[in-house]
Order: C-alpha cells, then sequence, then structure tokens
C-alpha cells in the first residue's frame, strides 16, 4: 500500500521572498512569470512504487545530462488554478478532473499513473504551504502546475524506470493582455498540432513543441493564438494551442468540435457543455468545418466564437486569419470590441462558481484551507 503524501516531508523555505515584494507581484502578476516560495516532489520507481513525497524550497532541479526526458520527452503536466473567496478560503475547481486527466495522460506517455488521493494531496500540500500567493480579486488566481517526467539515467528508448513528479504554483492575472477584447486567429495550413492514434488528447510537452512554429508563424501574422485542423483532411476545426472552441449559433444553440482523439479533452470546454445547458442553450458536440467557420460568420450563422481553457477561462475569438483572407466574427475587431453576450453569460456562469459568488449546483469546488 503507497503512502499518502499527507505525511510528507516539509522542509521550510528559510529564505521566502519578503512579504512586500510578494504583495508588489500579485498586484500584476500577468501569467507564468512569478512562483512561489514551496514546491512538490515525490520519486517513483517500480520497486518503491511513489515514495518520498515533500514539500521542498521552490528551486532549480539538478539533472544529468542523460537524463531520458532531456532527449525523448517523457513528460506530462496539468494545469488548474486556486481561487480566494471573500470569506478568506481557498478552493480549486474540478480536481478529480485534472487529476483523472492526467491518469490518462500518463498511461498513454507509458509513465506510471499518480493515485487520485496523491494528485490531492499534492496540490493541497502546496497551496497550503504557499497560501499567502493566493491573489485576491478579480481575475487573479494562483495556477497550480502539476508535471511528471522521465527521471532516469539511461538513454535506451523504454518507459523510464525513475519518474518524478512535482508540482509547482504560480499566481496569474488575466493570461491575454486585452483582458475581454476579442483575440485573433491565425489558421495554420500547414501544420497539425496531432494526429490520429498519436498523443493531441494527452497533457504532454510535445504537443506544445509541436505547436511552437505555428504559433510563432501565428505572432507573424500579427495574432495571439493559433488554430489547428486535423491532420488527415485538413478540413475539421480541432483546437487552439492552448485551448478549445465554441461555436454560438444564431439559433442560440452553442457547438464545440466533438473529441476526436486527437483534441485535448478541456475541462473548462466539459463544464461549459454543463454550463450552457443550464443556461437554456441547446448544445453540440459535432464535427465543425473550417468552411463552416468562415461561411457562418459572413452569413451571420455563426454569432459568437470563444477560445476556453484554464489559462484563458472564456475569450472572445474577434477574427480568423489564414493566407489571402480573414473571416470576422460579429463581435468585431475595432476599439470597441468586446465578447457577445452568450460568450459573457456563460464565462460568468463559471467565474462566479470558481469564485464563490454562485452556487456550486455541480459539486465542482474542492475546499482546500
Ligand atoms: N487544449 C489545449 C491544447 C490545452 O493546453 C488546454 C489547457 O489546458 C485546453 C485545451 C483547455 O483545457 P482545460 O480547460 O482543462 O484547461
Ligand atoms: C492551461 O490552460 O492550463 C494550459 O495548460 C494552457 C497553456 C497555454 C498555459
Amino acid at each position: 500500500m503507497t503512502s499518502s503524501p499527507f505525511t510528507s516531508r516539509h522542509e521550510e523555505n528559510p529564505n521566502p521572498l519578503a512579504a512586500e515584494q510578494r504583495i508588489a507581484i500579485l498586484e500584476n502578476p500577468g501569467f507564468g512569470n512569478y512562483f512561489t516560495d514551496h514546491m512538490f516532489l515525490a520519486e517513483w520507481t517500480p520497486d518503491t512504487d511513489w515514495t518520498d513525497a515533500r514539500i521542498v524550497p521552490y528551486g532549480p532541479l539538478s539533472l544529468d545530462p542523460a537524463t531520458a526526458v532531456l532527449h525523448y520527452a517523457q513528460e506530462i503536466f496539468e494545469g488548474m488554478k486556486a481561487y480566494a473567496h471573500a470569506d478568506g478560503s481557498v478552493w480549486v475547481f474540478r480536481p478529480d478532473a485534472n487529476a483523472a486527466r492526467m491518469q490518462r495522460s500518463a498511461h498513454r506517455l507509458a509513465l506510471p499513473e499518480l493515485p487520485v488521493d496523491w494528485f490531492l494531496g499534492s496540490i493541497t500540500a502546496l497551496i497550503e504551504a504557499d497560501r499567502d500567493w493566493v491573489p485576491v480579486g478579480e481575475e487573479k488566481s494562483l495556477y497550480i502546475r502539476p508535471f511528471m517526467f522521465a527521471s532516469e539515467v539511461f538513454l535506451g528508448v523504454r518507459p523510464s524506470k525513475h519518474v518524478t513528479y512535482s508540482v509547482i504554483a504560480s499566481p496569474a492575472g488575466a493570461y491575454f493582455k486585452g483582458g475581454l477584447k476579442p483575440v485573433s486567429i491565425w489558421l495554420s495550413t500547414e501544420f497539425s498540432r496531432a494526429a490520429a492514434g498519436g498523443t493531441g488528447a494527452a497533457k504532454c510537452g510535445g504537443n506544445y513543441a509541436a505547436s511552437l512554429l505555428p504559433q510563432q508563424q501565428a505572432t507573424a501574422q500579427g495574432c495571439d493564438q493559433v488554430a489547428f485542423l486535423d491532420s488527415a483532411e485538413h478540413k475539421w476545426v480541432e483546437e487552439l494551442g492552448g485551448m478549445n472552441l465554441y461555436f454560438v449559433q444564431d439559433d442560440g444553440s452553442v457547438v464545440t468540435p466533438e473529441l476526436s482523439g486527437s483534441i485535448l479533452e478541456g475541462i473548462t470546454r466539459d463544464s461549459i457543455l454543463t454550463l450552457a445547458a443550464d443556461l437554456g442553450h441547446e448544445v453540440i458536440q459535432r464535427k465543425v468545418s473550417i468552411d463552416e467557420w468562415r461561411e457562418g460568420t459572413a452569413s451571420g450563422k455563426i454569432t459568437e466564437i470563444f477560445a476556453c481553457g484554464t489559462a484563458a477561462v472564456v475569450t472572445p475569438v474577434g477574427v480568423l486569419k489564414w493566407v489571402g483572407g480573414e473571416a470576422v466574427s460579429a463581435d468585431g475587431t475595432g476599439a470597441d470590441a468586446g465578447a457577445g453576450k452568450v460568450t459573457t453569460d456563460i464565462r460568468s456562469a463559471l467565474v462566479d462558481i470558481q469564485y464563490g459568488r454562485a452556487e456550486d449546483r455541480h459539486d465542482w469546488m474542492h475546499r482546500v484551507c
């Protein structure tokens, strides 16, 4: 029987960041820039199973140059947020869903599955240790990044026999600088993010590495994000580099691309299936072609488009660009562009639950401390 991480060793950081510096960071954290005073670590080998769960001062990991992850990218991660509620309590959103997805990702990458109690115990231990780092205020949260990697020193190509699991945390504000301004999307016609039978449905670092060149091209075209199509027909809309997509139709229904095996099953996407139905919308999961996107925005059949994910929350999509053309959503791209009504309502329904302003009817919130 594996011991629980609740009994983990705890090494207090002797030099935590000074309170005034931490408070200044929490004023305007951006995304992914700053890290808390501690981190969680645990190790796995076939003989020991999961072991040595510990909270230690945040700091560099020392890796042998032959560590397997540096060569074969046997690595997975998760992304979730901790929210401060008005009464000072701290909550996370659907951590059981992140734990389950991490197990699915582990299976695909031939990594050991982390027991759910270890996952929940690790994030709880870190958030408790760094509770002062949970920012208070609209749009702010503590972004939690659990990750697992092949830490065996070995260059043979086979699943690692030493695996390290860690959790770090980073105070976060809005992912996109423009706040709720619509983002622009570049359509990658040259590259796919993932292919049938590949690792697209797993949250592994390699998928993001594959998205960086197309993302660089998007940036060069003046766009915020890149959209990927399926790899076989280059016809079906899959998702963005780090977010799922939703289309609102003129009859009030909301459509999201059905899971294809190469799309990441977003927890925000899944939650919106429920929340949009709660708000009275018909919710449809089906294939969406790139022509439907182009023609629907032109004809008015598609009235709003939004991207969703833990980091991006719910963000309106203003324009889709490709080589030689563009399709502008009804919300537009001008200085006064914003989010459409359905996008705004769905966003509010989600964040009101996350920040404790609305009743948690689906039992999604998990109190940490
Ligand atoms: N798709 C990709 C490729 C992602 O990286 C993410 C972010 O985690 C999502 C979708 C949205 O997933 P979630 O809502 O679970 O954050
Ligand atoms: C997340 O939303 O948690 C992600 O992993 C997406 C990434 C672009 C930060």
